[in-house]
């Protein structure tokens, strides 16, 4: 059993080489897709044979890599590992994109590394996590303590100040209970700010954050495999990510802010009650 976890540059060098793989899968099977949706019942069947498909191969190729790891991914893989590392991996996110070629899809992948001593299935500490679009060729990186890049460039967040200027960025979830919670907190939000964009992946919309591209963003309703690459860069990029009250990004709400951003929109959203309230 192997106990000490690799470095957090080699696990992003090995993320990155897996995206790139997913992501030609992904554009070549886009095109079958589209083709095969004149044939299928349903065109979730078509999205959902490449988020397989891509999750296998990035699995395969991690595991491959490093069989002592553990893997969990939005399409089932759920792996217990022994060597303290944990693949987080979400093979598109963005799946309605994705069906419609509207180019905001990404492959995310994110290493953590779990306490010494936590259970196999536990969660950890992100060190190392790659988002990529390969519709428009861009890759975001980061490792822990190491910055948060784009092909060569350094992000550093939004240099906003000012709520009432931000460009915000934010997402809704599938089920209609859920959405008619996120339209009334975009009650509060729009009228305070400059303006909304909600791309379709979240992983995305964090890079877009820690770049600048967005000044702020914020959602309710992710899960790991959305938030662990894209959190990781959007906090080495300088934001701050968080929840509800300091508490860590989670499920019930995650903001990505700059800090001269956060606590105005933290406490726009906090009116919002925890889900089951
Ligand atoms: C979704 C996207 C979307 C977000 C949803 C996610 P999926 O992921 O990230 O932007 O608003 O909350 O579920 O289903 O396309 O992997
Ligand atoms: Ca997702
Ligand atoms: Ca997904």
């Amino acid at each position: 059993m192997s106990t000490t976890p690799a470095d957090p540059a080699a696990l992003l060098a090995l993320a990155q080489e897996v995206a790139r793989q997913a992501g030609e899968l992904l554009l070549a099977g886009r095109e079958g897709a589209v083709s095969a949706l004149a044939t299928k019942s349903s065109p979730t069947d078509v999205v959902t044979e490449m988020d397989h498909a891509a999750e296998k191969l990035i699995r395969t190729a991690l595991l491959a890599a490093r069989p002592d790891d553990g893997l969990l991914g939005e399409e089932g893989s759920d792996i217990a590992g022994t060597s303290r590392v944990r693949w987080v991996v979400d093979p598109i996110d963005g799946t309605v994109n994705y069906l419609y070629g509207y180019p905001a899809w990404s492959v995310s992948i994110a290493a953590e590394v779990l306490d010494p001593g936590s259970g196999p299935h536990a969660s950890g500490e992100a060190v190392a996590g790659v988002v990529l679009v390969p519709a428009a060729g861009a890759a975001w990186t980061a490792t822990l303590g190491g910055g948060a890049w784009r092909d060569g460039r350094r992000m550093h967040g939004s240099q906003a100040r000012s709520l009432a200027q931000a460009l915000v960025g934010t997402g809704f979830g599938y089920t209609a209970e859920t959405r008619r919670r996120q339209a009334e907190v975009l009650t509060r939000v729009l009228p305070a700010v400059r303006d909304i964009r909600r791309s379709g992946s979240a992983a995305y919309d964090l890079c877009c954050a820690a770049e600048g591209l967005l000044d702020a963003y914020y959602e309710r309703g992710l899960n790991p495999w959305d938030l662990a690459a894209g959190g990781l860069i959007a906090r080495e990029a300088g934001l701050l990510v968080g929840g509800r009250d300091g508490r860590p990004a989670s499920h019930d709400l995650a903001i990505a802010a700059p800090p001269a951003l956060y606590a105005a929109l933290a406490g726009l959203l906090s009116a919002d009650p925890p889900a089951g309230q």
